[in-house]
C-alpha cells in the first residue's frame, strides 16, 4: 500500500476521506498519521475532530490490524504564515500562535466542523487508538516520515496549505524524501467558493499555497474545476443510514464499522443544508474524498485529465487575494513571473461516473 500522511482541518468532507482511507482502503493505503491546521475550524478542533473519528475507525475495526496500534495526530499549525512569521518575531512556535484572528467556516461545517454531532460520537475508550504528542509539530513529523520512508510517502494536503509550507522551509531535503504531494485547492476555470476569485484552502493562506506550488514538482493539484463535479446524492447519504438499521437488525457485530456510517450520515445533515441554501442542489460536493482518489496513481490515471504548468497565487491584499493561476504554455517561450517555477499537475477534467464508481465502490 501507498504510505499516506493527510493534513487536515475536518471537517465534513474531510471526515469522508479519513474514515475511506482508515476503513475501506486499507489495503490501498497505509496512514502513517494525521496532521491538523486550523481551516474548518481552530485549529485545536481540527485535532480534537480528528481524534474522535480515528477512535470511531478504530472501533470499527480494520485499520488497526495489530492489537494496541495507535496512529499519530500531529498538530499543526493555528494560523496563516503570514501571522506564525509574525509570533516568530516574538518566539512562538506554530502549536501556539494566537488563533483569535483566524476566520473558521461554521455556516459550511457547523460550528464543531462536524455539523452539531461531534459531542454524540466522542467515544473516551479505555485504550485511545491515538498517539497525541503535544509539542511535536506537523512539519516535522512529515519530514521524519519522509527520511524514514524515502520517496514512498504520499502528502494528502486537504486544508490551508501552512503545515506544509512549513515543511519545505524547515526541511528542504522534503523536496527530495517526500514521494508525492496533493493538494486540494484553487479554481482555476471556475469561480471560488469563499468568493468569485479564491476557493476556502487557498485564501486560508496564500502564502503558503504560494510557496507550496514553487516549491515541489511530484505535486497533483485538483480544486474546485473538478471537484464540485463530483457530487454525492442525498439519497445516498441516506442511504448510509439504512444500511445500519439493516445491518443491525440481522448482525450486531457490524455495530461498530455502522457506528461510523451513522455518523457520516448525521455529520452531513449540516453540510447537506448548506449546498441546498447556496448550491441549490440535493446533496454534498465530497471535495476531500476526489482528493484522495488521486492519491492513488492507478485511479488518478484513470479518472482525471490534468494540465502540467506553473502555479501562482495572487497574493495582493485585494478582492483577487488567493485566486491561482496556471501557465501551462511551453514556458521556455516566455520569461516571465512564472518560468522558474516546477510545473506541476492540475487535474481540470474528471470522468464523473468514473470518479463516482471509485468512490462508491470504497463507501
Ligand atoms: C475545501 O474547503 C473546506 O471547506 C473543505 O473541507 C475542503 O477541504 C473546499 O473548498
Ligand atoms: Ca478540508
Amino acid at each position: 500500500p501507498r504510505k499516506l500522511i493527510i493534513d487536515t482541518d475536518p471537517g465534513v468532507d474531510d471526515a469522508f476521506a479519513i474514515a475511506l482511507a482508515l476503513e475501506t482502503m486499507s489495503t490501498e493505503v497505509e496512514v502513517l498519521g494525521l496532521t491538523t491546521v486550523f481551516g474548518n475550524v481552530r485549529r485545536d478542533d481540527a485535532t480534537r475532530n480528528a481524534r474522535t473519528l480515528v477512535e470511531m475507525c478504530a472501533l470499527a475495526g480494520s485499520w488497526r490490524r495489530e492489537a494496541g496500534a495507535r496512529l499519530p495526530v500531529v498538530d499543526g499549525a493555528r494560523a496563516p504564515l503570514a501571522a506564525l512569521d509574525e509570533d516568530d518575531r516574538s518566539g512562538a512556535g506554530a502549536s501556539t500562535a494566537d488563533d483569535s484572528a483566524v476566520l473558521v467556516a461554521d455556516f459550511v461545517h457547523g460550528e464543531d466542523g462536524f455539523g452539531g454531532v461531534r459531542g454524540a460520537y466522542e467515544t473516551r475508550p479505555e485504550e485511545s487508538a491515538v498517539e497525541h504528542r503535544a509539542g511535536r509539530e506537523a512539519a516535522d513529523f512529515i519530514a521524519e516520515m519522509c527520511a524514514k520512508y524515502p520517496g514512498e510517502v504520499t502528502v494528502l494536503a486537504l486544508a490551508p496549505l501552512t503545515n506544509i509550507a512549513l515543511t519545505f522551509r524547515r526541511h528542504p531535503e522534503c523536496s527530495e524524501t517526500m514521494g508525492e504531494l496533493v493538494v486540494l485547492g484553487g479554481a482555476f476555470e471556475v469561480n471560488g467558493n469563499v468568493n468569485p476569485a479564491a476557493e476556502a484552502n487557498i485564501l486560508g493562506d496564500p502564502e503558503a499555497a504560494d510557496e507550496v506550488f514553487g516549491a515541489f514538482e511530484r505535486t497533483f493539484v485538483v480544486g474546485l474545476d473538478v471537484t464540485t463535479r463530483v457530487r454525492l446524492s442525498g439519497a445516498e447519504i441516506e442511504r448510509l443510514e439504512t444500511v445500519l438499521r439493516d445491518a443491525d437488525a440481522v448482525s450486531p457485530p457490524r455495530r461498530c464499522s455502522n457506528l461510523l456510517r451513522a455518523f457520516l450520515h448525521d455529520a452531513t445533515q449540516f453540510y447537506k443544508a448548506y449546498h441546498l441554501r447556496v448550491a441549490d442542489f440535493d446533496g454534498i460536493y465530497v471535495h476531500d474524498p476526489t482528493a484522495l482518489l488521486l492519491a492513488l496513481p492507478h485511479v488518478r490515471d484513470a479518472v482525471f485529465t490534468f494540465r502540467r504548468g506553473a502555479v501562482r497565487v495572487a497574493l495582493a491584499r485585494d478582492c483577487a487575494r488567493g485566486a491561482v493561476f496556471l501557465d501551462a504554455r511551453r514556458a521556455w517561450l516566455f520569461r516571465n513571473a512564472w518560468s522558474d517555477r516546477p510545473r506541476v499537475s492540475v487535474a481540470m477534467d474528471v470522468d464523473v461516473d468514473a470518479a463516482l464508481r471509485e468512490l462508491r465502490a470504497r463507501l
